[in-house]
């Protein structure tokens, strides 16, 4: 049943070291022929930016690292690569000494880096990297500091040549399968980071690790010793087989009640969850998209502590909402619906439970379903994972505000329930659904024709939202943080609302380049960084989307699908050739316009410049959409 999807967990997100070392003095004229040798190696992954014939350390080929006009650094983190890595063409970049392809597709052995003797750091974290390593492999990269293979699916015993490199100081090997016996390491006093959790270790931990404590190996079934505080002599005297069972116990029965909690609260919610066939491709959902139709009705057993008085919602109005906050208070967190918005009806938690429920689909940061309700008020209600970065009063403070907002462009919330876990956060349904939805449609089903007309409205208004956010939470390091077509909802009369903005300081760090599409900006993808640029690129992918009808690859995650516009559009404008070609064909009839289309998709180009300096600023973005009428 699609319930169960909701209780996949988040993976922690590891934060990304970049180690630039020392330059050697050495020049390559050929350096973006060796790259460009690599990329046509890989099956995949999103080096847009790699074009041969341009400077790969003046042009900032994305993942790059340069000391001068020297390749330092491959940073390829979370570009959807995968296939065989052409090490062969690596060992060209004699300046080389980090590589990084965290969070990437790769599958199969580890490639033969260890041909790079040179290397310092090497992040393979996050991919699916399998098999044995050779016992040898480490023994020509004397240079090694840092060596990051965690989250792999990596198997056989830890090499011994691992253990014996001089300069060793992170070593990461966690989440893998790694078994037998841990070799002893040969010079202890420089590694200074250690972590060979989560894997099938067994045997002493050699008295080389002794600085090290449990946290460093837990995890590991047959794992004893002095840092696990393991007496290895008794273990084998008893004959126990799981001597750290206790922690294998602990943690996955805290699963386990997490589990159950989640399951629990989504009944709690989704009384009837009527799960359709028009699943909406709004949310990025394509897990659920991909189900047969189902319908199934889920029963729902309501805990006493939360069967406090039904609100009888139509009638009350605002002394409603003033109850709501009223409860807010309450420890058991199960606390009724604050309603934040007192221009609209009240309702309450009973309410939504009491409503028929459909899923609408799940994003970056949750799931999202229609609710309505038996006065016939349709909302939607959003279940947000991962927002705990305030506080329960930071967060009050936060949707009051939210609440408060009133703009012909801007979605205003109706109410929310907050629970440490999760928050929900309602808002009214819009039955036209969203931008993303109008224009692309359910799996290639178009619902609506745009014309011109209404797509420059849709532009124009989303302008507006934006200059508002840009005012109203000027001081947010990324002010919207979250635009993209499926958080564009529209009116009966297709004006654009935004939705699911200034989330950014709600949101867990660790989870925000998962679920805020800011994040998904070239800037965050190389130098994890965002900014109200980073809104900027936002838009142009919206600029771009409305006027080329295409869906945008930059909206999935697995970068297999849509199509490339960014890319698209640089590259026919940098060419001078066929411009008009970019235009949806839909809207192309209409040659009055080409002028103000023409206009638009190189406002659209100049908001997509993968360098934020060279890239319009919000301001600019905003005149200059303006202008176009
Ligand atoms: C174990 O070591 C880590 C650092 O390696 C440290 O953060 C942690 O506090 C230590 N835990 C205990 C229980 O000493
Ligand atoms: C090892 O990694 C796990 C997560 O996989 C983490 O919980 C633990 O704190 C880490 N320990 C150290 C010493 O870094």
């Amino acid at each position: 049943m699609a319930a169960v999807r909701f209780l996949l967990p988040f993976l922690p997100l590891l934060p990304l070291l970049l180690t630039l070392s020392l330059p050697t003095l050495c020049f390559s004229q050929s350096d973006a022929d060796t790259l460009i040798k690599l990329k046509r190696s890989l099956s995949q992954g999103d080096l847009n930016s790699w074009k041969p014939g341009s400077s790969p350390c003046q042009k900032k080929w994305v993942g790059v690292m340069c000391s001068g006009q020297t390749i330092v650094g491959l940073h390829l983190t979370g570009l959807h690569l995968a296939g065989p890595v052409d090490v062969q063409a690596l060992l060209q970049l004699r300046g080389l000494r980090t590589i990084s392809l965290v969070r990437n597709s790769f599958t199969g052995p580890i490639p033969e880096f260890n041909k790079l003797g040179p290397l310092k750091a090497i992040y393979l974290s996050h991919n699916q990297f399998s098999g044995e390593i050779p016992n040898d492999y480490f023994a020509s990269m004397g240079s090694l500091k840092k060596v990051w293979l965690n989250d792999n699916k990596l198997t056989g015993k830890i090499p011994e040549s691992l253990m014996q490199l001089p300069h060793l100081v992170e070593l990461h090997l966690e989440g893998n399968q790694f078994s037998g016996q841990i070799p002893p390491l040969k010079f202890p006093n420089a590694l200074t980071s250690l972590n060979l959790t989560r894997n099938n270790l067994e045997g002493e931990i050699p008295a080389s690790f002794s600085k090290f404590n449990a946290s460093s190996f837990k995890e590991n079934e047959g794992l004893c010793g002095k840092p696990l505080g393991i007496d290895c002599d008794k273990v084998q005297q008893s004959g126990a087989s799981n001597p750290s069972g206790q922690n294998q116990g602990s943690g996955s029965s805290a699963k386990v009640v997490i589990g159950i909690a989640t399951l629990i609260i989504l009944l709690l919610f989704v009384i009837v969850s009527i799960i359709s066939a028009r699943r909406r491709r709004d949310d990025d959902f394509s897990v659920l998209g991909k189900e047969p139709l189902r319908e199934e009705v889920v029963e729902v057993h309501v805990p006493e502590s939360t069967r406090r008085k039904p609100s009888e919602s139509s009638r009350r109005g605002s002394s409603d909402s003033k109850r709501g906050s009223s409860h807010h208070g309450s420890k058991n967190g199960m606390t009724d619906l604050v309603m934040v918005n007192d221009e609209k009806e009240a309702f309450g938690l009973q309410d939504l439970m009491k409503a028929a429920a459909e899923v609408l689909g799940n994003g970056g940061l949750g799931s999202a379903y229609k609710a309505v309700m038996a006065n016939g008020l349709a909302v939607v209600v959003k279940r947000m994972r991962e927002m705990n970065r305030l506080g329960k009063d930071g967060f009050d403070a936060e949707m009051r505000r939210f609440g408060k907002i009133r703009h012909p462009n801007i979605l205003t919330p109706l109410a929310y329930h907050f629970r440490r876990e999760e928050k929900l956060i309602v808002s009214e349904y819009m039955p036209k659904g969203s931008l993303l939805y109008v224009l692309h449609g359910d799996r290639g089903i178009i619902h609506a024709n745009l014309n011109w007309p209404t797509r420059l409205k849709i532009i124009h208004g989303i302008a507006r939202g934006l200059s508002f956010i840009y005012t109203e939470f000027a001081t947010y390091e990324v002010p919207h943080g979250n635009l993209k077509s499926s958080n564009v909802l529209l009116t009966e009369n297709y004006d654009p609302l935004l939705s699911d903005y200034a989330f950014q300081p709600l949101t867990n760090s660790s989870n925000a380049a998962q679920g805020l599409f800011a994040y998904k900006s070239p800037e965050y993808v190389q130098y994890q960084q965002v900014s109200p640029k980073s809104d900027v690129y936002c838009l142009g992918i919206i600029i771009l989307e409305i006027i080329t009808g295409k869906f945008p690859s930059q909206y999935l995650s697995n970068g297999k699908g849509g199509t490339d516009i960014v890319q698209w559009v640089q590259t026919s404008i940098s060419d001078q050739n066929q411009v008009e070609e970019l235009i949806d064909p839909e809207i192309a009839k209409d040659t009055d316009s080409l002028n103000q289309m023409l206009q638009l998709l190189q406002i659209g180009a100049a908001c997509t410049e993968s360098n934020p300096d060279q890239r319009l600023n919000m301001k600019e973005a905003i005149r200059r959409i303006e202008e176009v009428n």
